[in-house]
């Protein structure tokens, strides 16, 4: 058994009750619910009103139970008004009930649109590092809890535990002024102990229900990154380790399952009991209070309806209170999302970058993706206006980095990035980033069609322009292949195209984008030696007018570069044209005579 294989998936516990900031989150949420103040006020009046009708409805029942009691042994006449009220009353609370929902959806509905929309457009205003770090899916699932937890929790709170308590408030009172005070005494006590018991014992239960999701979500994460592996699966034959690993986190989550349901018939049964406890002892009060002659049978009747009105939505309270526990939990973890601070922020009032030249210059700068560990040292170098600078060195030592850090993906510890004498970091990122094309080293590419891939470059450009592109990028004799030519799918992640033909789509869209500088890295790496240097041919004609960075292995492919740079360990340690390079004899050479023997 494969057993020394662990790998771990984290998700957000639900957090204690006396953990989350209640009010602050309320003031959060309070925005949303001013902006349709009509609608919230609408709801409010419907369910003033149906409070107003249940409330009626047992006094209508007595008065027709007392009216049938009064006429026994006369001339039977059904009275009809209360019969005719009393359903009235039925149909009343019911429908303003439907009422309040419609008009109150549109408010959580759009507040959970404009949540999810703010969390979504903020995570895109978060640093790479953050999604590099991310959990697959994590983030996802989080919205979506946090989303359906604002709906909950304005619905819940505000339509179930408010008016039930009200209606508790409203029935002792009619109770203490109607019969005597053991009515109402009895009644509290029961509610009281009722929500009591709820609590406490959903509390404990609280630690099954969160083992069976904790279980729940491992078990689906689980399988779903085996999936996704599927090809690596098949590579090295761990088709029955996969499987076993699924079904020993199945067999826990089966278990957590079972004690959850367990506990939760002990819940119910205790509420029954307190109930039944409840109802039997005021029952007995009113039908001693009827045979005494104190009470009439119109009274015993009111009473068991207006225990039941009662009962019934407290029935729901251990399921309610665990809920908007879970709801709150989930909502605070969504908004200390939105809370995060993005790491490369646009200072305050920055100007927008003008580029006339395109000259980029990175002056001592120095550079740690974590501060133990320094990746580029005191590195300076000029890339003159138009210039094509190639940078060279071993696997690790740097090289994406420089393209990062200009495109200010990350700010440099100490050090500047210079494009047209202004400071990478003092300008908008988004004028920054518009004026550098980057074909990355690992291309990605969106699960659509080719065509619209291309054109993610520039969304507005012309169909020739595309088609340009197109044929700047070699791509047109693939395409026309295809049965489906542009229209083809290219997978979740481009991976039914080939690595070739993915960087072609890649350069394309660069090359449509068109920015006054360029960064190419490793972008060939994936070409046969004949289509690169065709492409590398119509990129010398682009590049001509541009200013270019290439990140290359393979050194054939930079030998008409005005500069070579060759980093090592962060350094730069040789600096020069081909020719010079050669002619020093250092690690260039070495790298160029090993390179050539192997051709
Ligand atoms: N996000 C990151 N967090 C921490 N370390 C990182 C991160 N990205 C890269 N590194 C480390 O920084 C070093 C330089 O990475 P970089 O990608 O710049 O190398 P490279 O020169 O492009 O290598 P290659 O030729 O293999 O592409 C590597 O040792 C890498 O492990
Ligand atoms: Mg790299």
């Amino acid at each position: 058994m494969k057993s020394n294989i662990k790998r771990s998936y984290g998700q957000h516990p639900i957090k204690p009750f006396k953990d989350i900031a209640f009010w602050a989150l309320l003031k959060t949420l309070w925005p949303y619910l001013l902006i349709h103040k009509a609608r919230v006020v609408i709801a409010m009046l419907c369910l003033v009103g149906a409070i107003g009708v249940s409330v009626a409805m047992p006094w209508a029942l007595k008065g027709l139970v007392d009216a049938l009691d009064n006429d026994m042994g006369k001339a039977l006449v059904i009275p009809l008004g209360f019969v005719l009220l009393y359903g009235g009353m039925r149909f009343g609370s019911v429908f303003l009930d439907e009422l309040r929902d419609s008009v109150f959806s549109r408010v959580t509905e759009s507040a959970m649109r404009k949540v999810g929309l703010e969390v979504f457009a903020h995570l895109h205003r978060l640093e790479l590092d953050f999604h590099l770090s991310r959990q697959t899916g994590g983030i996802s699932r989080d919205i979506d809890r946090g989303t359906n937890g604002i709906n909950f929790m304005m619905r819940f709170m505000v339509f179930n535990i408010l008016p039930t308590l009200v209606q508790l408030g409203i029935i002792i009172v009619i109770l203490l002024w109607a019969f005597n005070i053991w009515f109402s005494l009895i009644t509290l006590a029961c509610v009281v102990s009722y929500i009591v018991f709820s609590v406490i014992t959903t509390e404990w239960r609280t630690g099954f229900v969160k083992e069976a999701n904790r279980l729940d979500s491992q078990s689906s994460t689980r399988a779903i990154d085996s999936l996704l592996n599927y090809e690596t699966v098949k590579y090295f034959n761990n088709e029955a380790f996969e499987t076993e690993q699924y079904n020993v986190n199945l067999q826990a989550w089966e278990q957590a399952r079972v004690n959850n349901r367990l506990s939760l018939a002990l819940l119910n049964s205790g509420q029954a009991l307190i109930i039944g406890v409840g109802l039997t002892a005021l029952m007995y009060l009113a039908a001693q209070g009827v045979v005494d002659g104190t009470m009439t049978l119109g009274d015993l009747v009111m009473v068991n309806a207006y225990l039941l009105q009662l009962f019934i939505p407290l029935g729901a309270l251990g399921f309610i209170y665990r809920e908007i526990r879970r709801a709150m939990s989930d909502v605070e973890n969504m908004f200390d999302l939105l809370k995060r601070q993005p790491a490369v922020l646009d200072v305050v009032q920055a100007p927008a970058l003008q580029v006339t030249q395109a000259a980029v210059e990175f002056v001592k700068v120095d550079f740690a993706y974590q501060p133990e560990r320094p990746i580029l040292k005191n590195l300076s170098f000029k890339v003159a206006p138009g210039h094509k600078v190639a940078i060279v060195g071993p696997s690790g030592s740097g090289k994406s980095t420089i393209g990062r850090l200009l495109f200010r993906f990350y700010d440099v510890q100490s050090g500047r990035i210079l494009i047209d004498q202004q400071p990478v970091d003092q300008v908008q990122q988004l004028s920054l980033r518009q004026q550098i094309g980057v074909v990355p080293q690992d291309t990605v590419l969106f699960n659509d069609t080719i065509w619209n891939n291309i054109a993610y470059g520039r969304p507005d450009a012309s169909d020739e322009e595309v088609w340009q592109a197109i044929e700047m990028a070699h791509l047109r004799a693939f395409i026309g292949s295809l049965p489906k030519g542009v229209e083809t799918l290219v997978g979740e992640r481009g991976l039914k195209v080939s690595g070739g033909e993915k960087q072609r789509i890649a350069i394309a869209r660069v090359l449509l984008k068109n920015p006054p500088i360029l960064l190419f890295d490793e972008a060939t790496s994936a070409l046969d030696s004949v289509a690169e240097r065709s492409i590398l041919q119509a990129l010398a004609e682009i590049a001509k007018q541009r200013t270019t960075l290439v990140i290359a292995h393979r050194l054939s492919t930079i030998v008409d570069a005005d500069d070579i740079l060759v980093i090592d360990q962060g350094e730069l340690v040789e600096q020069g044209t081909h020719q010079q390079l050669l002619a020093a004899q250092g690690h260039y050479a070495r790298l160029w005579y090993m390179q050539q023997q192997q051709d």
